[in-house]
């Protein structure tokens, strides 16, 4: 049985007063679910997120890491730092981060590589642009980034490895995939990790959809499948609205 994974990726949003009050407002919120529950506040917060959900089931994760254990790397932050907070996951290759801060396969490789020795699970983001699904080049750009950063691992890695499908355009844009587009991309990918390793690891990884996922379209993407969550950004900032996609399942 895959897990269910719903992730809030708060990105450069909340200040640490207002870390706190969404904090507050998810405890009391979040009942049992179906879910495992995550949220990624900025860097800064970190320490105060997971101090205050420490006894809680819901678990934080970094938006973010570098690959080299220490050094002279001014603004970054490492793996070993983040573990010691009590952050054990992060969530790597987002377009975000792909397209702002230039990281390529070859750098989240290595950050892949950091991480999974650090013993840290890792939510692998990627995702074709507009213009690669227009000319239809998407499956092949999906192919390489995942290709590219996770299929040179061992099989008994995949165990800490759960992938993100965000499609660029439609993150942040209110322009959702349909539930049908985000499936077929999602069956894909899963075909794939069984291709190059088995049918186990395959049927055992869970695959999460991003890109404008809102209460009112959750629960018929959640519905597919091989969709096993979201990574949710813009709704992960209402506690109201973050608690209705988790409630979708
Ligand atoms: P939105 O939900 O705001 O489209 O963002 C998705 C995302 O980038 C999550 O990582």
């Amino acid at each position: 049985m895959r897990k269910n994974i719903v992730a809030g990726n708060w990105k450069m949003n909340n200040d640490l007063a207002a870390t706190k009050t969404l904090i507050s407002e998810l405890i009391e919120l979040n009942k049992t679910s179906d879910a495992e529950v995550m949220i990624a506040p900025t860097f800064v917060n970190l320490m105060e997120a997971s101090k205050l959900l420490r006894e809680t089931s819901i678990r934080v994760a970094s938006q973010n890491m570098h690959y080299a254990e220490s050094g002279a790397f001014t603004g970054e932050v490492s793996a070993k730092m983040l573990k010691v907070i009590g952050v054990n996951t992060v969530i790597l290759g987002h377009s975000e981060r792909r397209e702002y801060f230039y990281e390529d396969d070859l750098i989240l490789k290595q950050k892949v590589d950091k991480a999974l020795q650090e013993s840290m699970e890792i939510i692998f983001c990627f995702g074709e642009q507009l213009d690669d699904r227009n000319s239809d080049h998407h499956f092949k750009v999906v192919e390489r980034q995942i290709k590219n950063a996770l299929f040179h691992l061992p099989s008994s890695s995949w165990k800490s490895v759960v992938l993100a499908y965000e499609p660029v355009w439609a993150i942040g844009t209110g322009q959702t995939a349909s539930p049908e587009q985000a499936q077929e991309m999602h069956a894909y990918i899963r075909k794939l990790v069984g291709e190059r390793y088995d049918i186990t690891t395959s049927e055992k990884v869970s695959i999460l959809y991003g890109g404008s996922v809102k209460p009112e379209n959750a629960e018929e993407i959640f519905g597919k499948l091989d969709v096993d969550g979201g990574l949710i950004g813009g709704a992960a900032l209402d506690a109201k609205s973050f608690m209705a996609i988790i409630n979708s399942f």
